[in-house]
């Protein structure tokens, strides 16, 4: 089992060794169920891929292929057959985490499978092998929240920590429903700041937004952590992952109350994130967002 992640802010500045806070969506489920076959057959079935694990290394489940290869390895199970269900409720390349969370829960079936132990830290390195493969350069915050039951305050290469939790407030995750594409999102980021260093300037300065955002949630104090977020948004716009769908479901969420809006992943598609005071106002910008074209909303109650 694993569930879905939205980044609160932070991202792309976190690949470059700034904070970042995200929340695990626990109500957003990925359930792998694996079942031992008496034929040496290795089946996969999900949302993405059907078919067996060695036909895999040729489709988009590739990353994941190579580390269940890795866990057959480990488990010295290599000729082990298997059937792998995958039953996941997050929309792929949204940053929801669906990679990660993936590989999460893999893992974490694997080790229940063969009994085997299984501390956090080594479910963050095996969660790596793929996220390596399917993002290039991940800094591993979508696995360490995508594993978490807290709000993380995630440095990279660092352990993650909790965060103390808002006592109020609401957060809308909206689905653009178009495809982000997190490996290419990174890639863009690295180019632009090799071609332009003095846009490291952005990324320092969504670092120091996530250090104020960080004081904001403790204090519960959302109106300051809405202007955070949008700062945090039009750096990230500057930085160029946002585009005129995102724009149009953000103006959208602050025209209808919300008290700061911004997307939330690598950009370029996939889902925004906008803050409301309370559930009826959550409400609200829900239906608002729904109008403006996203595909599927989200609430992550912090009082809950
Ligand atoms: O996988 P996504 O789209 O949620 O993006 C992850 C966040 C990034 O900062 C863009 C990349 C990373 O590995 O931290």
């Amino acid at each position: 089992m694993s569930h879905a992640k939205a980044i609160l802010i932070g991202e792309h500045a976190v690949v470059y060794d700034q904070p970042a806070i995200a929340i695990p969506i626990p109500t957003v489920r990925m359930q792998v169920q694996l079942t031992p076959r008496s034929d040496q057959q290795q089946l996969i079935t999900s949302a993405m891929y059907n078919g067996s694990l060695q036909a895999a290394a040729n489709s988009r489940f590739a990353g994941i292929a190579v580390l269940i290869r890795q866990l057959l390895i480990r488990f010295d199970a290599v000729t082990q057959g298997f059937g792998l269900n995958i039953i996941s409720d997050l929309p792929p390349e949204r940053g929801m985490g669906s990679s990660a969370a993936t590989a999460v829960a893999v893992v974490r079936a694997f080790h229940a499978a063969f009994s085997a132990k299984l501390d956090h830290a080594a479910l963050l390195r095996w969660a790596g092998i793929s996220e390596h493969i399917i993002h290039g350069n991940p800094s591993g915050i979508d696995a360490a929240t995508c594993s978490a039951d807290r709000p993380q305050w995630f440095i990279r290469g660092q352990k993650p920590r909790s965060l103390a939790l808002p006592h109020t407030g609401v957060l809308v995750i909206a689905d653009s429903g178009i495809q982000g594409q997190t490996r290419v999102a990174v890639a863009a980021v690295a180019q632009r700041l090799q071609m332009d260093p003095a846009s490291m300037e952005l990324i320092t300065g969504l670092g120091i937004l996530t250090r104020r955002a960080a004081v904001a949630m403790a204090d519960d104090n959302f109106a300051t952590l809405g202007a955070i977020m949008n700062s945090a948004q039009s750096k990230l716009a500057a930085l160029g992952v946002s585009n005129e769908p995102l724009e149009r479901l953000i103006s959208s969420a602050r025209a209808n109350g919300a008290l700061g809006a911004k997307l939330t992943g690598s950009g370029k598609g996939g889902c925004i994130l906008a803050l409301a005071a309370d559930a009826d106002a959550a409400a609200k910008i829900a239906t608002a967002l729904i109008a403006a074209g996203a595909t599927q909303t989200w609430q992550y109650d912090f009082a809950k």
